[in-house]
């Protein structure tokens, strides 16, 4: 295969080097361009543009393949735990049981959050959309340990990083109980990450709290299922407020304000109010997808679509057994799981969707797991988040200690040409 390729402007050539990537991906390295033909490209929204070489995740759109580190999945959904999951992200392999031990117990001897921070988040108020709160909680524990991490000092980087795995899953629950009027609670450090997640955000204060294995396992599952997905909107935020050496925190508080948004991780939110609401409606799926269709509509089908998968998204179909099976376990029959599989079976069968290459996301099923967990529409993204956070960390880290550049793009100016100012009286 050939190495180079060849521009040519102004009857001048100029070569441009072709990098090749593991899975037998190609990309030209327009680096040097700009320097020697003074020629920038123009690519808005990234739709083929590739910010950075990465050895954490990939994704084949066309073949619906999603591997962590080579790990496929699926494998990782049905064996692995989230714990060993966010290890391998950050960490690049699985972990033995020693260093898994060692990672549970330094998290465990980290999630203790200064109790100021209580004050902050008792002065938001209650209405407040828990996604705000969980960015400004995680900017504001960066007041409560302002040194910054030597990125050159692995201990350092470790203790940054597990000091995050640490306290995140703590404000959540604390975010969530918030809500509800609950007191805010510390979980148990003799339980594993994911019991103890659900132990801190379901134990009601007068009574034992028993362990469900059907919740703690959606929730590993729902975890590692969001735990990473290379350059998304959230994650390309992180790593570039981290390239101008913003610490961790400040970068992850950042991934999580661009997770909310609805085309991204609150899609979910949106998924559930638009089920409930064509419920509410009567359940005519016929009528909402000639809505999503309809160009003077700006309805969309939200969980429907996705940037990179153009043939299915393997998260949604690992998710919509789950989301049966929860069900199931749990003896709900919810209505809207009928609508959800009856809106899908429409839209695939549609010409709309079939041409645009349309299929369910992630987002799809998620919240009717959440939904059945007793979790509340507005902390499903919440959820995502702490799902994302050890892919925000790998990313975050490989950055760093590749030593990558700022992150700054270059811009086609369209607008005035030089003017000269005029008086204010004679505009
Ligand atoms: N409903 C109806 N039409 C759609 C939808 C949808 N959900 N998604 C895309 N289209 C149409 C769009 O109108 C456009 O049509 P046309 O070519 O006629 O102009 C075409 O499909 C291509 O769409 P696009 O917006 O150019 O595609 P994109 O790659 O920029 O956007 C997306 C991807 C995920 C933002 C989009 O599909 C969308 O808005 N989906 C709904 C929101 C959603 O579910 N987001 C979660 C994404 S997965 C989890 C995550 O990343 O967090």
């Amino acid at each position: 295969m050939n190495n180079k390729a060849t521009i040519n402007l102004n009857d001048k050539a100029y070569d441009i080097d072709i990098i090749h990537g593991s899975e037998n991906e190609v990309a030209l390295d327009i680096s040097k361009l700009r320097s020697e033909a003074s020629l920038i490209t123009l690519d808005p929204g990234f739709k083929n543009t590739g910010s950075c070489k990465s050895a954490i995740t990939f994704l084949d759109g066309e073949k619906g393949i999603l591997r962590y580190r080579g790990y496929s999945i699926e494998e990782l959904a049905e064996k692995a735990d989230f714990l060993e999951v966010a290890f391998l992200l950050i960490f690049g392999e699985l972990p033995n049981q020693e260093q898994l031990n060692k990672l549970s117990e330094d998290i465990k001897e980290r999630s203790i959050i200064d109790e100021d921070l209580r004050i902050i988040l008792n002065s938001f108020p209650k209405s407040a959309h828990p996604m705000g709160i969980l960015s400004s909680l995680t900017s504001g524990l960066v007041a409560f340990d302002p040194s910054a991490v030597d990125i050159d000092n692995e201990e350092e980087m470790y203790d940054a990083i597990l000091n995050l795995l640490a306290k995140i899953p703590v404000l959540v629950a604390w975010v969530y109980r918030r809500r509800r009027g609950l007191p805010l609670e510390y979980g148990d450090t003799s339980l594993g990450y994911v019991e103890n997640l659900a132990k801190m955000m379901f134990q009601r204060p007068n009574k034992d709290y028993i362990q469900n294995k059907t919740i703690v396992n959606a929730l590993n599952k729902l975890l590692i299922l969001h735990a990473d997905h290379e350059q998304n909107c959230s994650t390309s935020t992180v790593r570039i407020v981290g390239s101008s050496h913003a610490g961790l925190f400040a970068s992850i508080s950042a991934g999580i304000s661009a997770l909310w948004g609805r085309l991204h991780g609150g899609a979910n939110q949106a998924v559930i109010e638009m089920l409930e609401a064509i419920h509410k409606d009567g359940g005519d799926t016929k009528k909402y997808i000639l809505k999503a269709k309809d160009k003077s509509d700006s309805f969309r089908l939200m969980g429907f679509g996705h940037r990179v998968y153009k043939n299915f998204d393997p998260r949604a179909k690992i998710i919509k057994v789950a989301a049966d099976e929860v069900l199931n376990d749990l003896g709900i029959d919810d209505p809207i799981l009928d609508i959800a599989k009856g809106l899908e079976k429409v839209a695939l069968e549609d010409k709309y969707f079939v041409d645009r290459k349309l299929y369910p996301n992630v987002d799809f099923y998620s919240g009717i797991i959440y939904k059945a967990l007793d979790i509340p529409a507005e902390m499903f993204t919440v959820m995502f988040a702490l799902g994302r956070l050890p892919g925000w960390v790998a990313h975050w880290r490989e950055m760093r200690i590749r030593k990558e550049p700022i992150g700054r793009p270059r811009q086609v100016y369209i607008g005035q040409t030089h003017r000269s100012f005029s008086d204010i009286k004679l505009r």
